[in-house]
């Protein structure tokens, strides 16, 4: 059913913002998502990041339970405003010994660190100087990721600049996310290549940097389908949509530049970025590997009369209970695409995949449970469709869960939960859902 290599990593992915807590402890300054969390009705329940899971004190339990669970790996982010306060400048030395200590630990363990710079949390010193709408944040991400290359070059095998840059379009362009401005989808644009030169110049000190391991950025894949294949309205809606979203990354990252139709479609709609001369050139450089964020497929329909979840139901259900459409196919897809669209042929992490679920818990015989089996078959169904990929010739050297403990969802608060585990909010006894038991069966297995 299922065929993975022996020296595959396992592991499960984590964000710093999502889960370290200790917003103000030990000179750590604001973040976007701190600021944005402040403001009423942003964040689902007036939920805030300040405690989350309080990984920055409960660490050696939280990576002792991903070692128990059989991982061997584990996926963190950096916080930026843990190691520069003020986004640049004087280095945070105990925000910098933090890391030590937790990268230390993972190592004692044999967990093999998969650190990403950037996960959303900007300083909002940046944010203040204008952020990611200044072409300066290119020279400032370059600055931030040296520390952290000299740093822990020699220790880390794995780093990612940023995790999904569609989260900056979206918090720039449209406002649903932090820092929540609301400029369009010209700022959304802008926002976007401003961070993809900041990647290229993270990568081009990372080379500089005499650091050991191996370096590529983190995009999320979700392909988009006509909900009517024969009607050419929803035929160009999805083509669109999917121009918007991952192709205006894959292109300027592999094949460099932005693809025709999106550029025709920003200047048409007076959308396209500033871009100067050898933007392109310093955006498309050479990775070591390719992070795949891979959650589901999305469907559209050009007629907002259509049921489109009628139209896509095939027989025996394909709706999870949390009401999003169960399609494991699409981690198999979105590595075809990445292989024969955008010629990617470096080896590609899977560095997220999971659900939220609706978890049921429950006293039985004395004992509290959660079951989870919506998520449960959520993982199977994309393991089965990985593994398909690579019997068919796909280079994929990992997986990454999303994710280890139920953490700040973002705008969805603390009551959305992807975990296989949960603990109350700052921290406290965790409690494994039958999902964690799953994966340490599921990873035994792999041993044999
Ligand atoms: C993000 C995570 C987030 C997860 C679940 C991904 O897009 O990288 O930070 O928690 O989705 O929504």
């Amino acid at each position: 059913m299922y065929t993975f290599p022996k020296d595959f990593l396992w592991g499960v992915a984590t964000a710093a913002q999502q889960i370290e807590g200790a917003a103000a402890e030990d000179g750590r300054g604001p973040s976007i998502w701190d600021t944005f969390s402040a403001i009423p009705d942003k964040i689902a329940g007036n939920d805030t990041p300040a405690l989350a899971c309080d990984f920055y004190h409960r660490y050696p339990e939280h990576l002792a339970l991903a070692k128990e669970l059989g991982f061997n790996a584990f996926r963190f982010s950096f916080s930026w405003p843990r190691i520069l306060p003020e986004g640049t400048g004087a280095v945070n030395q105990k925000g910098l010994d933090f890391y030590k200590r937790m990268i230390d630990e993972m190592l004692r363990l044999g967990l093999t660190p998969n650190a990403t710079l950037y996960h959303w949390d900007l300083p909002q010193a940046l944010d203040d100087r204008g952020g990611f709408l200044t072409r300066d944040i290119a020279g400032w991400f370059g600055d931030y990721a040296e520390v952290l290359f000299k740093e822990f070059g020699d220790v880390i095998p794995l780093w990612s600049t940023f995790n999904e840059p569609i989260a900056t379009y979206v918090g720039y362009g449209h406002g649903w996310f932090a820092p929540g401005r609301t400029g369009g989808e010209r700022d959304g644009r802008t926002a976007n290549h401003h961070l993809l030169l900041a990647h290229g110049e993270a990568v081009q000190r990372f080379r500089q940097s005499g650091a050991t391991g191996q370096i590529g950025i983190v995009v999320d894949v979700w392909h988009h389908h006509p909900a009517r294949p024969d009607c050419p309205e929803d035929v160009a809606l999805a083509e669109r949509e999917n121009e918007k979203a991952y192709r205006s990354y894959l292109h300027p990252l592999f094949k460099g530049g932005y693809s025709p139709a999106l550029t025709q479609w920003m200047e048409d709609n007076h959308y396209l970025p500033p871009i100067l001369e050898g933007d392109f050139e310093k955006i498309r450089q050479p990775l070591d590997f390719f992070g795949l964020n891979c959650y589901n497929r999305v469907v559209d329909c050009a007629d907002p009369s259509v049921n489109v979840r009628q139209k896509t139901e095939h027989a025996g259900g394909n709706f999870l209970d949390n009401g999003t459409e169960y399609y494991p196919q699409a981690i198999y897809d979105a590595l075809h695409i990445l292989k024969e669209q955008y010629g990617v042929t470096i080896p590609i992490y899977i560095t997220e995949n999971g659900t939220h679920a609706p978890d049921e818990r429950i006293v039985e015989n004395g004992v509290e449970v959660i079951h989870d089996p919506v998520r449960i078959r959520y993982f199977q169904g994309f393991l089965e469709w990985l593994s398909k990929a690579m019997a068919e010739g796909v280079d994929v050297r990992g997986y990454f869960a999303w994710t280890l403990l139920d953490n700040f969802e973002w705008t969805a608060g603390y009551g959305t939960r992807f975990g296989m585990a949960t603990a109350p909010v700052g921290g406290g006894d965790i409690l494994l859902k039958d999902s964690a038991y799953w994966w340490q069966e599921f990873l035994k297995n792999k041993k044999i």
